[in-house]
């Protein structure tokens, strides 16, 4: 393994001659930020149009059992409104998205500020005329298309609340968020292309809502043109449209109005629902998609994540958007039709700033250098990354092969519940280390506490468990109608602060590392997953009595699934009840959450109170069996030698 962890990469002159903020910028803003944060976020909320001006900054309690999170409480704002609209006067002809399709033989379309305007006026109309009304949630499920955006749009105009779910996840789990918000519409398409394969979306939509209120509506986007099944629910986007004007008045929203619910995984039980409000999270992702990315009016904008994860609502809509910028939607995936098609994307687009995360930079370097050096990457300004710790070498191949030495790198550590980055270099100002995401932005408290005592580490070289000393605008404000599992969550286990589940280490100049989940979480290619979740899938299965699924270190992926599976006495273990399973989990929650490994487990390592030793698990599918720790509580230490043997087996 590379050792970067003393290397610091200081940004260029001529780049931070350039940019929004230097050192000095920095350091004067973040101490003004903590010292004073009601004035300081008075004056940069005011980034944003209001309707009606807040006149309170902020009215925050931490306190378990009585968590309480307000900003800019008694203001009124549009979203949409701040995306769109307040933008056509200067530059209702620029480019707002840039819409790169799967195939590269179609062409790319370019969307200005005045077209976004009437698709989102018409899109909102025919909700309304679906009956969607103001406080009512909406699901999208969608490929990467300019429509994804107008959606969100168009709920955002008319008050209603959106729900993205990942068109990668499968029926039942759409079905299970389509409950979960009780939503009234859920919006399609026909097919995804992706990859150069397509997934028919609409037949998975119809499988889901057999599992939900009849109620529910679809609207469906066409996309491919293909055939599909239709119900009486079901409407065309495209029908619709005409029936509708694209002149829409924009509701108007409270502060605190949620925007969007978006369901992530968590360490225990199902998903949860995600909520972020209006005036705080435009507020936080429009500053930070400004000053992390060092945008200028002009530049063009590239976030290559997927609009079904948070990565995507903030860094391709709501931040890029207010700020009136260009960003750019990319509806396939890097490795097709080769692995040269993102720095083919970024040629031809003259993209200013890329953003995507470490397994995808992974997957690429190991494609060989040919395939980014075939193309013109000069537009390139600065680098980001998200979603998982980058390794030294992955930053390394990032820096000098796609950056030529010339691009800062943005290691950005936040979270479906942080709403916007939280640690982060700003590009000119902030000399990086490959591997961490160094300072806090504006606004931002991390502290380094003990993870037994929970006491604050006061020195400045540490090692602890990450949490937060106080709001920011962008903070998740509770979990969808569960706020008592909102304050259990992030709350409950360090008083006071916000747990943000991750462990990280503090250097000698204060910069943090990121040490990864230390909860049943695991981070699969930057995709959240809850073993849980995974476990609970394996033994809906008729076959398996019992299943632990812990994470494990993969090459590509950052971390893999591993399954410690036990069968049902008389079922015998094969590679065709293998394959089975994997399929199993596929269908129940989606291709992502696909063991890579699935061990036969005749028992399980428990305690005499019969819970999983999951520390020891994750040893032995780490083939780590040195430091197993203390074994001696086990119910039945033998299973232990059994499942080292079974390991080690398999190579
Ligand atoms: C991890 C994605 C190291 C972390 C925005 C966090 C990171 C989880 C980084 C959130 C980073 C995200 N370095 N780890 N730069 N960024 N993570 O909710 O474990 O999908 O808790 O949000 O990803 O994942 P989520």
């Amino acid at each position: 393994m590379l050792d970067e962890s003393n290397k610091t990469y200081p940004p260029t002159e001529a780049f931070t001659a350039q940019a929004h903020a230097d050192k000095e910028t920095y350091d004067r803003m973040y101490a003004q930020s903590i010292e004073d944060p009601d004035g300081f976020w008075a004056e940069h909320a005011k980034r944003i149009d209001w309707i009606k001006p807040f006149s309170k900054v902020r009215n925050v309690n931490f306190d378990h059992g009585d968590v309480s999170i307000k900003w800019f409480e008694d203001g009124t704002l549009n979203a949409s409104v701040n995306c769109v609209d307040r933008h056509l006067a200067d530059r209702g002809d620029q480019t707002a998205i840039i819409w790169e399709p799967d195939d590269p033989a179609d062409e790319a379309q370019h969307i200005t500020y005045k077209q976004l305007h009437a698709h989102v006026g018409k899109m909102a109309n025919v909700l309304k005329e679906m009956g969607v009304k103001r406080g009512d949630r909406v699901v999208l499920y969608l490929p990467m298309i300019p429509q994804a955006a107008y959606a969100m749009l168009a709920c955002a105009r008319i008050g209603a609340i959106h729900s993205v779910v990942f068109a990668g996840f499968s029926p039942d789990a759409l079905a299970a968020r389509v409950n979960g918000c009780e939503a009234k519409v859920v919006i399609t398409s026909d097919g995804a292309p992706r990859g150069g394969r397509t997934t028919n979306l609409k037949d998975n939509v119809n499988k889901a809502l057999l599992h939900c209120d009849d109620d529910v509506k679809t609207l469906v986007v066409r996309r491919t043109g293909q055939q599909v099944a239709w119900h009486e629910n079901d409407y065309w986007l495209h029908e619709m449209e005409e029936k509708v004007s694209d002149q829409c008045e924009p509701e108007e929203m409270n502060a605190e109005d949620p925007l969007f619910v978006l369901y992530t995984s968590g360490s225990t039980g199902k998903p949860k629902g995600v909520v972020h409000t209006t005036g705080g999270y435009l507020v936080f992702t429009s500053i930070t998609h400004q000053y992390t990315f060092d945008y200028h009016d002009g530049d063009v904008f590239w976030c290559t994540a997927d609009v079904g994860w948070v990565t995507g609502h903030s860094y391709i809509v709501y931040g890029p958007l207010a700020n009136g910028a260009t960003t750019l939607m990319f509806e396939g995936v890097p490795t097709w039709p080769d692995a040269g098609r993102c720095w083919q994307v970024c040629q031809d687009h003259k993209v200013n700033q890329f953003y995507t995360a470490p397994t995808a930079i992974r997957a690429l370097m190991g494609k060989g250098n040919e395939h980014v050096e075939k193309y013109d990457l000069s537009s390139l300004k600065v680098l980001g990354t998200v979603g998982e710790p980058i390794n030294p070498e992955a930053w390394t191949w990032y820096n000098e092969v796609v950056g030529k030495e010339n691009c800062p790198i943005v290691d950005t550590w936040w979270q479906t519940e942080t709403g916007g980055h939280l640690l982060t270099p700003l590009p000119g100002a902030i000399p990086t280390k490959p591997g961490s995401a160094t300072l806090p932005f504006f606004g931002v408290k991390p502290v380094v506490l003990e993870p037994e005592s929970g006491k604050v580490i006061e020195e400045t070289e540490c090692e602890g468990v990450l949490c937060l000393a106080d709001s920011w605008p962008g903070q998740m404000r509770t979990v969808y109608g569960d706020h008592q599992r909102f304050m259990d969550t992030y709350f409950q286990q360090y008083k006071g602060y916000y747990f943000s589940g991750d462990g990280c280490r503090r250097d000698k100049d204060g910069y943090y590392w990121i040490t990864g989940r230390v909860d049943d979480v695991i981070n699969v290619s930057g995709h959240r997953m809850g073993t849980a979740e995974v476990e609970s899938a394996l033994v809906a299965h008729e076959a398996v009595s019992e299943a632990a699924v812990v994470g494990y270190p993969h090459p590509v992926k950052g971390q893999g699934i591993y399954a410690y599976v036990t069968l049902m006495r008389g079922t015998e273990p094969s590679e065709d009840l293998r394959k089975e399973l994997e399929t199993w989990v596929r269908k129940e929650i989606g291709p992502i959450a696909k063991p890579d490994l699935i061990q036969w487990a005749p028992g399980l390592p428990k305690t005499r109170s019969g819970k999983i030793m999951r520390r020891i698990l994750r040893k032995i599918a780490e083939n780590d069996y040195d430091s197993l720790g203390d074994t001696s509580t086990l119910a039945e230490p033998e299973v232990v030698d059994d499942l080292i043997e079974n390991r080690r087996n398999r190579g």
